[in-house]
């Protein structure tokens, strides 16, 4: 499934802005009427406590986290009290970003981060940042603001005063996102995006050498999509991906980390390619996050509910099994946890959606689903190679 990133993001975020302002009205009845199915995941278990999703990865060394989305962290107390009582770490879905941070050139909007901040704090949950320098959601004065010549005092501006402010509180930045794209045909497989066009590849390492200097104790990490799969296309970003940390590694560029988002389909397959690819970055010295996962049902032409939750369950727990075997892996987060507010939209591209997507582990009424039961498994069934 290749779908470009500019595609992806503007489809889905205008998908996403619909289903925020549906969410009440129209994804709670579906999902009512999706739970009284009789094959629905079993939700007399119990799931808090020693039995949440945070309790069992602790026991296998690992974080348990998601993505938050600040407008329900702040309005939702049922979001707030399932996002507490699951997860040890958060991201910001998007306050963190460049355009929700920079309504102006000269301005920052702190408001929705430092909430997220508090939030963490009081629960006691680690924080990842996310992101310091991507090509996507930079704010609408970008383009026309942006040369050759303040592009840099731009970049390292912004990551000073960002990084700098939650100095010593986050667990990892994503410092760069998503700056591998093969298909734009540079020899070095890099992503000719506005950065790239205004800074040449230097970027990169201008962006982790500010953050390390903004924030000595975050490890700093590159994040990408589109690594996960056995398909050709993955093989070669990977290849690329490598070739990029490797070069880092070379020149001493201050890099700990590599994400992996994991935003995958509802039947992949992922075997020796996604392994190889950790067990390299593994031996760069690397650490390793899964950091947005969720699964796209929308490839599935099977509509029966029941069935869809099965196959996003089944996806989860096979992508789990081979990931968390690689011990360089430190924490495991999904995009969003409710159904309720995920990103992903109902149908295959250019067509009618076919079934609302339900790719997280707790539904649209924040019960949890066979997802759920699948990741907490695979949490308990981790059983690392040696390094
Ligand atoms: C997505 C958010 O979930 C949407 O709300 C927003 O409209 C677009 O961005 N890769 C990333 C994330 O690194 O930042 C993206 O988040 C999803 C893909």
């Amino acid at each position: 499934m290749d779908i470009s990133a500019e595609g992806k993001i503007s489809r889905r975020s205008v998908l996403a802005n619909g289903a925020m302002i549906a969410a009440g009205l129209a994804v709670a009845p579906l999902a009512a009427r999706a739970q009284s199915k009789a094959s629905q995941a079993d939700t007399t278990r119990a799931i808090t406590g020693r039995d949440s999703l945070k309790a069992h990865a602790a026991h296998h060394g690992l974080l348990a986290g998601t993505a938050v989305n600040a407008r329900a962290l702040a309005t939702q107390p049922e979001y707030a009290r399932v996002l507490a009582e699951q997860y040890d770490i958060v991201v910001a879905e998007n306050a963190m970003k460049w355009g929700p941070l920079r309504p102006t050139p000269d301005t920052f909007f702190f408001t929705d981060a430092d909430a997220l901040m508090a939030f963490a704090a009081e629960h006691k949950m680690k924080v990842r940042g996310h992101n310091l320098c991507w090509h996507s959601q930079l704010p609408t004065w970008f383009n026309s603001t942006a040369t050759k010549e303040n592009a840099q005092h731009l970049l390292v501006n912004h990551i000073t005063t960002v990084a700098g402010r939650y100095r010593g509180k986050i667990e990892a930045w994503d410092v760069v996102n998503e700056a591998v794209q093969v298909s734009d045909g540079r020899p070095d497989g890099l992503r000719n995006g506005p950065w790239m066009k205004l800074l040449g590849p230097e970027y990169i390492d201008i962006a982790f050498r500010t953050a390390r200097q903004a924030d000595p104790h975050a490890l700093l990490t590159y994040n990408d999509y589109g690594v996960e799969n056995d398909s050709d296309d993955a093989g070669k970003k990977r290849a690329a991906v490598l070739a990029l940390m490797r070069g880092m590694k070379a020149r001493k560029t201050p890099l700990d980390a590599l994400g992996i988002q994991s935003h995958i389909h509802a039947g992949g397959s992922f075997g020796s390619g996604i392994r190889d690819f950790m067990a390299s970055a593994r031996d760069l010295g690397l650490k390793i996050f899964l950091t947005e996962m969720d699964v796209n049902s929308s490839n599935l032409t099977d509509n029966d509910i029941a069935h869809v939750d099965q196959a996003v369950a089944a996806t989860y727990r096979d992508y789990l099994t081979t990931t968390l075997a690689e011990p360089a892996v430190a924490a495991m987060l999904t995009w969003g946890f409710t159904d309720r507010y995920t990103w992903l939209g109902g149908g295959r591209r250019g067509q009618q959606p076919s079934h609302p997507q339900r790719p997280l582990p707790f539904d649209a009424n924040y019960q949890p689903t066979d997802a759920f039961f699948a990741i907490r498994d695979a949490f308990d069934h981790r059983q690392t190679r040696q390094a």
